[in-house]
């Protein structure tokens, strides 16, 4: 069975999807950290994305694989790396760049072939597994999506500024939103929540119904 789980940042789906891949036994693929991965391996080479011949060459020697559940790149595990502010933008611009797309998309194919996958993303049901499943678009309000990652920074012990976090949201949101490849938008059959007013158990349950639903 192949899961295809998109929608915004922030809206919660990266916590759903994991808990329902440990509910149910199935292997987790978190694709926002493979254009997470490719942003920061270029950052490391120094090469800026638009020389099209060096990114070739840098996706031409990048491998991704699952191991232990936990995704690698180049046989490494990837790691809090490339979770920062400046990673967020960059990857939000690589993410724009049809070579990358292309290259993420048949690797994430090739990791769904295996079956029994819970892929999250933004394009997900819409373009790299169009034939999963089942597919849902799991959104919430840009406000509520914000203050979720304030109180996450806060927790954390990381200063925040909530307005500024809004402001990056809906930046973030409109960059992968217009973006002529593979935007960011539901696919004619994915089921739509929205979590705005919903704690994260009670979306849990409502994907594991929809599972069940489908008969597994
Ligand atoms: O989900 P995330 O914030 O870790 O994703 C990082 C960036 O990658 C984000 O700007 C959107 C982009 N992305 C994408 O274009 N397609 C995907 N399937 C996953 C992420």
């Amino acid at each position: 069975m192949k899961i295809a789980i998109d929608g915004p940042a922030g809206s919660g789906k990266s916590t759903v999807a994991k808990m329902l891949a440990e509910r149910l036994g199935f292997t987790y693929v978190d694709t926002g950290a493979m254009y997470r991965a490719v942003a920061w391996k270029l950052k490391q080479h120094d090469i800026d994305p638009d020389n099209t011949d060096a990114l070739r060459e840098l996706l031409e020697n990048t491998q991704f694989s699952i191991s232990d559940s936990v995704l690698c790149m180049d046989g490494r595990k990837i790691g809090d790396e490339i979770r920062t502010p400046e990673i967020s933008r960059l990857s939000s611009d690589v993410a724009k760049i049809a070579e990358v797309r292309h290259f993420l998309t048949a690797e994430q194919r090739r990791i769904a072939e295996k079956g029994n996958v819970i892929m999250e993303g933004r394009d997900i049901g819409t373009v790299v597994i169009p034939d999963a499943d089942l597919k849902f678009f799991i959104t919430a309000s840009p406000e509520e999506r914000a203050r979720r990652r304030y109180e996450q920074l806060k927790r954390l012990g990381i200063e925040a500024n909530y307005d500024r976090i809004l402001n990056e949201l809906i930046q973030r949101d409109r960059n992968d939103s217009s973006r002529e490849i593979a935007p960011l938008k539901p696919a004619k059959d994915a089921i739509i929540i929205d979590t705005t007013n919903m704690t994260i158990d009670e979306v849990l349950d409502l994907l594991v119904r929809k599972v069940r639903d489908k008969g597994t």
